[in-house]
Order: structure tokens, then sequence, then C-alpha cells
């Protein structure tokens, strides 16, 4: 939550274009308010921009120069206001604060601060950051005077501070992700809360660890230990990420262009992790316990994986992470805990990974973005490789971690290349399924359900999960009550919510239990419902049907997919951003 941009040595003179241009490929990461603080050329003074609101189509006109720093934010402490927005400033106007996390005991430095005389401008935790910084100088040098305050913070934090007069930011991390750019061939130096945003420079990218430091000046970049003060030798390494995984491409949205990459990313995940995938598989074979642990989209993945496990005759548990720890203590040497997670900065899946941890535990990531926080903590990592993921909303991610839990669940049972080629017919046929002419069905489906507040949806087995990520889709993108039930659930209470047209989703694969889902169909349409099937067939228990490929047990590809559609267009049509849903964050990186 919140995204963190800066840029030093700006080849263009225009560093507070850069920065706002940097801004909007982080809005995803918050989108109450956003900032620039910038040094302009041959002026002693900074000059500070502020606005609530989308970064959207916003323009600046802040003055040239060549350093600058950013933020977009998505507020924890104090309101959505100009004044709460970043960066914040010390005193003097010498310094500018940015900042993404919690400083947890900022009240009592508050409380100091002000007794010391120190004006404060905001509400925020973020100020007393400045401050302190500011008092500490007066003994100090800059980078000892910034690590000391870091090491002071309680709670997990990245910040980055630009100090005017010597024209150098320090930016340091602990437990919120930072990544430093280097563009060798123009001498520019940039830090990001995530790579997307320098991407247009440079793909040679540090991503800091906990207790790492950077100071960016005209000249380098330097790492440090953040609590030793020493200085640390800086390798850069070298991402296969492109500027094109960063921009819309010719789509209208984020959200539309990595649903339709899906039409490859699937397929891509197949060709990866295999040596990897082989190691998990031999604890699992040694008789580790297997635990899947996710929030969100990522939980309803973890729940899919344990049907394709128990499908492969494997026990497994799953939790939201979110709700992990009572159980935490039932984990041992023997488990493997599988932590899914787009980001692998989500604050939940961290603590619960961290709890596992503890006791003896070893973890397994499925995980998209580079460098974060989850593959340090992961004795074995598997990356999914779906590209960066800007819109909020997980889609391409979500299909890729399942697609590498499909693979890790044949791979138990020595049926790893099968797999293998399951999911690269499950691509082929997206790629001749997942054209115009469905699109146009599910913008007619969407324009029929476009005045609808409640929806419903079933689904059994491997459609249960599915139904949970289909519903997610809809009330994420579009605002609708979109409620999602196992289908044997419905006779136990939820029927009565049935009456005349109400719509009602049945997700469906042509499997042993397709004879059940469809009684459960009947009974919802006998009370009234309209009853719109997402299956690779159609029944007279439909209405309407969204034909989905066969694919055997990755059925639950497709129908999905068709949730992901059905929302964005549904969002669309009623005026909400599919890229940047009200109150919600790319990465939730607070509990
Ligand atoms: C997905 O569409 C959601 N925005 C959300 O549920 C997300 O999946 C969840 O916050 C977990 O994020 P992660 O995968 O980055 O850990």
């Amino acid at each position: 939550m919140c995204g963190i941009f800066a840029v030093v040595n700006d080849k263009t003179n225009n560093a507070a274009q850069t920065v706002l241009a940097g801004l909007k490929k982080l809005e995803y990461r918050g989108y109450d308010s956003w900032g620039i603080a910038i040094k302009p050329i041959n002026v002693s003074t900074l000059r500070v921009e502020k606005h609530i609101g989308k970064i959207g189509d916003a323009k600046t006109n802040l003055p040239k120069g060549r350093i600058a720093i950013g933020h977009t934010r998505w507020a924890t402490h104090g309101g959505v206001t100009d004044y709460n927005a970043h960066p914040h400033l010390d005193c003097k106007g010498k310094l500018a604060v940015i900042h993404n996390g919690i400083v947890e005991n900022y009240l009592e430095f508050k409380e100091e601060l002000i007794k010391k005389g120190h004006k404060f401008a905001s509400e925020t935790d973020t100020e007393v950051i400045a401050h302190l910084i500011e008092e500490k100088i007066k003994h100090q040098n800059l980078i000892s005077a910034v690590f000391e305050t870091f090491n002071s913070l309680v709670g997990s934090n990245a910040i980055g501070v630009i100090d005017f007069e010597s024209e150098t930011i320090i930016a340091c991390r602990n437990g919120s992700p930072l990544v430093v750019g280097v563009d060798e061939k123009n001498h520019q130096y940039f830090l990001g809360s995530d790579v997307p945003a320098f991407l247009k420079y440079t793909n040679h990218v540090h991503f800091l660890d906990d207790g790492e430091a950077v100071v960016i000046t005209k000249q380098d970049v330097k790492l440090f230990n953040i609590k030793s003060g020493k200085e640390k030798k800086l390798v850069l390494q070298q991402l296969d990420w492109h500027l094109e995984d960063a921009e819309k491409g010719g789509f209208p949205h984020f959200l539309l262009k990595e649903i339709m990459e899906q039409k490859e990313t699937i397929a891509k995940t197949a060709s990866i992790n295999e040596k990897e995938i082989e190691k998990v598989s031999n604890l699992i074979k040694q008789g580790f316990k297997t635990v899947l642990i996710g929030c969100g989209t990522a939980s309803y993945c973890a729940l899919a994986g344990k049907y394709f496990f128990a499908n492969a005759g494997l026990e497994s548990q799953t939790y939201g992470a979110y709700e992990f720890s009572p159980f935490a203590r039932f984990s041992d040497k023997k488990t493997i805990v599988i932590a899914i997670s787009q980001s692998g900065e989500t604050a939940d899946t961290l603590i619960a990974v961290r709890a596992a941890k503890k006791t003896g535990a070893k973890i397994v990531a499925v995980v998209n973005a580079r460098g974060s926080t989850l593959e340090r903590l992961a004795d074995i990592v598997l990356s999914v490789g779906a590209g960066p993921e800007i819109a909020v909303v997980s889609t391409k991610a979500f299909t890729a971690q399942l697609a590498t839990l499909y693979l890790l669940a044949k791979a138990v049972t020595d049926r790893y290349e099968t797999g293998k080629e399951k999911i690269k017919r499950l691509g082929k046929s997206l790629k001749n399924w997942l054209d115009d002419k469905l699109r146009n069905k599910i913008i007619n489906l969407a324009k029929s359900l476009m005045n609808q507040e409640h929806i419903y949806l079933i689904g059994k087995h491997l459609n249960y999960p599915a139904t949970l990520e289909f519903a997610l889709k809809i009330k994420e993108t579009a605002y609708i009550h979109a409620e999602p039930f196992a289908a044997g659930e419905l006779k136990h209470g939820v029927i009565t919510l049935i009456q005349k047209n109400t719509p009602c989703f049945v997700l469906a694969s042509n499997d042993e239990i397709k004879g059940e889902i469809l009684s459960s169909a009947a009974e919802l349409k006998a009370r009234g419902g309209r009853i719109i099937g997402i299956a690779p067939f159609n029944s007279h228990e439909f209405d309407e049907v969204i034909q989905t490929p066969d694919l055997g047990d990755l059925t639950i590809f497709a129908n999905i997919i068709v949730g992901q559609l059905l929302g964005y267009y549904l969002g669309v049509g009623r005026g909400a951003d599919p890229d940047k849903p009200r109150n919600l964050a790319k990465s939730v990186t607070v509990k």
C-alpha cells in the first residue's frame, strides 16, 4: 500500500515529470492522494505539489530539476487530505520524506518533538520521520541521522528521504518493498516500490533486503546495512521484464490486457520451476504434511490446490493466512507451508509464514512479483512468471499460481510430464476460445446484469473455489454483491434468497459430479432463479450458458476467466475503474 518513486540525475532535467510518470505506474498501490517534491535547478528551496484523488491524467507544473521524489498514498493515519499527502517536510523545508508502512510508535515521538518546538503540518505518522531526522542532523551527518531514525521506528516501513542541500536520496527498508534501478548508460538512478515504475529506463535492479539502505547521489548508489552503518557491495541483477509488460499495449485497461495475456502466461508457467517442483514433491513424497495459505484470490488458489492434491490422492490443509495463527503450532519440521501470493508482500501472509517458520516448517513460496519479502523468507521459491500484474484485481497471477499447484500435484504422483502437456494444451485452447466472439457474448451478459445488486453462484468440488474466485472478481470490479456457495450448501438455508429472476450462476465441468450440480441448478430454477451456466456443455437447467472448453480437471481455468471478463465488463458498464477499484490496494502490506 502506497507507492514510492524517486529519480536522481534525471537526464531530461525534468525530474518532476519523470516522477509523475513513475507514480502513474505505481498508482495501483494506493490512490487516495499523490505528491511530488523537487529541487529545482539552481534554487536552494524545494518545491512540493500534493493533491487528493487518483493521479490518473494529472499534470504537474513543477519547475525543472534533476532530483525529485514522489508518492501515491493509501491512507492509514490521517484522512485523505492534501496536507496528509506525502512528501512530508521538516520545519525548515530542507528535507522531505515519503513512506510506505506504519510507524507504530509515532505518537510518542510526536509529543517529544512538539515539546522541542517542531511544527507539524499533518496528522500522519510519516511526518515524525522528517522531524526526527531534522533533530538528529543537528549533531550528526545526514546518513547516520536517517539510519538512527529508521532504527527507532517500530513497524514495517520503507522510507525515501531527500536532502536538498546535498542532493542525496536515502532509502531504508524494513518490511515494505523497495527496489533501486540503475541506468548505467545515462547515469540515472531510480527508487521505487516496484519495478514497473522505472522499467522504461532500466531493468538492472537491486531489491533491498530488510535492514538495507541505499544512498543515491549524482555520482553513484551505495548500499548499507542500516543497523551497523557499514557499506555492502551492491550487486545488480538484470530482470527479464520489458517495457511492454508495464504498458497497456493498446487495451483500454490493464485488467483487460492481463486477462487476455492468460493465453500465454498459463502455458509459460508449465516451462519453469521444474527443478523446484521436484524438490517440493520429493518432500511431500517423504511424508511432509502440506499446508496451503494465502489471502483473497490467493486463498482461493490454495483451496483449488487442495482439490488438485486430493485428486492426486494427497491430503492437505488450507487456511486464509489471516486465520492461520491458532493453527501455526500444529506445524513442525515435517510440514511444508505453501504460501501463495502475487505480491509476496501481503502482511497477513508474511505473518503466517513467519509463525510457521518458527516451528521449523519448510516454506514454499508460490509468488509472482520478483524480489519480494516472501521470496526471501522461503526455502523453495516457485516463481510463477506471469510478469508484472498492474491491475489491482488479480487475474493472470492467479491462473499461473493455479497451474503451478496443478503441476505440483501431478509431480507428486510422478505425472509431471502429463501435467505439463495438459497445461500446454490448456494454453492452446485458451488461444482459440478467448476471442472477440466470447467477449461479445460476455458483454451482452454483462448488459443484462448491469442493474443487479445481488448475484448468487454455486459450484461443487473444483468448481467451488472457482465460484469463490468468480464471485470475488464481480465484487471487486463491479461492486455487485456476488455470493458464492458450495452447491451442497443450498438446501441448508441459502435457497431462501432465491426469488423470481434472481441471477444464479452455475459453474460446472464435464465430470462425474455434473449430475449433482445440475440437480442443484434445477432446485434454483424451481424457485424462479435465472440460471446462467458456465460450463463446457449446455443443459435444459440453464436459461443461458457461456460455454467453456472441455478441459477435464482444468476446465475451472476457463470457468474463472469468464468471471474475470464478466467482472471487467460489468465494472466498466457501471462506471467503476477496473484497474483501481475503490478502497483496495494491490498489495495489502498492513495487518
Ligand atoms: C485479488 O483480486 C485481490 N485484490 C486480493 O484478494 C489479493 O488476492 C490478496 O490481497 C492477496 O494478495 P497477494 O496475492 O499479493 O498476496
